[in-house]
């Protein structure tokens, strides 16, 4: 072993490799690439103008025409994918608005396939909650309660809709048991084999879901501790990581990001998809309301946040800031 000290000093010195930017840049363990970053948006049916949404500064409810717009600028900017989320101008206990080649989700689907085509993934929410009036994940029993199975019968309708628009990815979220085998077998049963499923598959009950609510009009009845999983648990996010691998899943996410790297970390040991994590809307709204008093630089916080979760093991992240991160990087 090497002295620790000498008399002329420690021998061992870590710093020598911290000294200049380019030396910092050859041993740097993480990347952060735009093609690694996926971004969420929001279209809303039936409106002419963008509709801020005040929990999230910067972030907005498209238009169809605004949508097409910031899917051709994710296309530029090399990014992973885009997400798209549908908030339908009428919502119903079965929430009818996400199938039919009508609803909002599909429309939007159609339109960004068709200014994007193979450049740019486009993947899709598939998830009734921004669909019903009571914001479940699911059809609900006469008594109230999530009702499991009669749930994936529409999940597996709302996949072939999706298919049929053109979608290259579909992102079941809605944490039923079984999702990802029956919207597999819906969608190979209608000629699509080739869709792939990004299973939210460690998904779990947070309060940093906060803003999504106002970002897709959804007013919560109760809460969704009943298929959402327990944030006391990681061994249990690895098991349904394992589950949606077996059943079909071609990537797998942990959602949310921050509060779970150790799930990250731990679903990435154990499968051999690729890995994705949601950093969601409340971990953005926390960083812009910090940086928006000045107590943090708002660049840099959001570099270090999507540096972290790729660190902690996730191949890919989907984050409101993709396209200002693929900026940022570019510098
Ligand atoms: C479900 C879904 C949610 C989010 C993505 N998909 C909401 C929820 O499960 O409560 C949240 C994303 C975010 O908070 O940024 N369709």
């Amino acid at each position: 072993m090497i002295e620790p000290a000498g008399p002329l000093g420690p021998v061992v010195r870590p710093r020598r490799l911290r000294r200049t930017p380019a030396l910092r840049r050859l041993v740097a363990e993480t990347s952060l690439e735009a093609r690694q970053l996926i971004l969420p948006v929001f279209v809303r049916e039936g409106i002419t103008e963008p509709k801020p949404i005040g929990s999230m500064p910067g972030v907005v409810q498209h238009t169809r025409e605004t949508l097409k717009k910031a899917a051709a600028e994710a296309a530029e900017l090399g990014l992973g994918g885009i997400m798209l989320f549908g908030i339908p101008a009428v919502k119903d206990a079965r929430g009818s608005g996400a199938v039919g080649p009508a609803g909002i989700l599909n429309v939007a689907i159609r339109d960004v396939k068709r200014e994007v085509g193979d450049a740019l993934p486009v993947m899709a929410d598939l998830c009734l909650d921004e669909f019903t009036d009571h914001g479940h994940c699911g059809l609900l029993t006469r008594s109230g309660a999530v009702d499991n199975d009669a749930t994936l019968a529409v999940y597996a309708d709302m996949a072939v809709a999706q298919a049929a628009a053109g979608v290259d990815v579909v992102g079941p979220s809605g944490m039923m048991d079984g999702q990802v085998a029956v919207i597999r077998d819906a969608l190979d049963a209608a000629d699509a084999a080739d869709v792939a499923i990004l299973a939210y598959s460690a998904k779990y009950a947070s309060a940093f879901y906060g803003p999504f609510r106002e970002a897709v009009d959804s007013s919560l009845q109760g809460d969704r501790r009943s298929y959402q999983q327990d944030p006391a648990n990681a061994l249990e996010g690895v098991r349904e990581a394992m589950l949606d691998v077996e059943q079909g899943a071609d990537m797998v996410m942990v959602k949310p990001a921050l509060a779970y790297l150790d799930v990250v970390r731990a679903v990435r040991e154990a499968v051999d998809v690729p890995v994705a994590a949601y950093n969601i809307s409340g971990e953005y709204a926390m960083v812009e309301a910090a940086a928006a008093n000045g107590w943090i630089d708002r660049e840099a916080a959001i570099l270090e946040t999507l540096l972290s979760i790729r660190r902690a093991g996730a191949d890919v992240v989907l984050t409101y800031w993709a396209a200002e991160a693929a900026r940022l990087l570019q510098r």
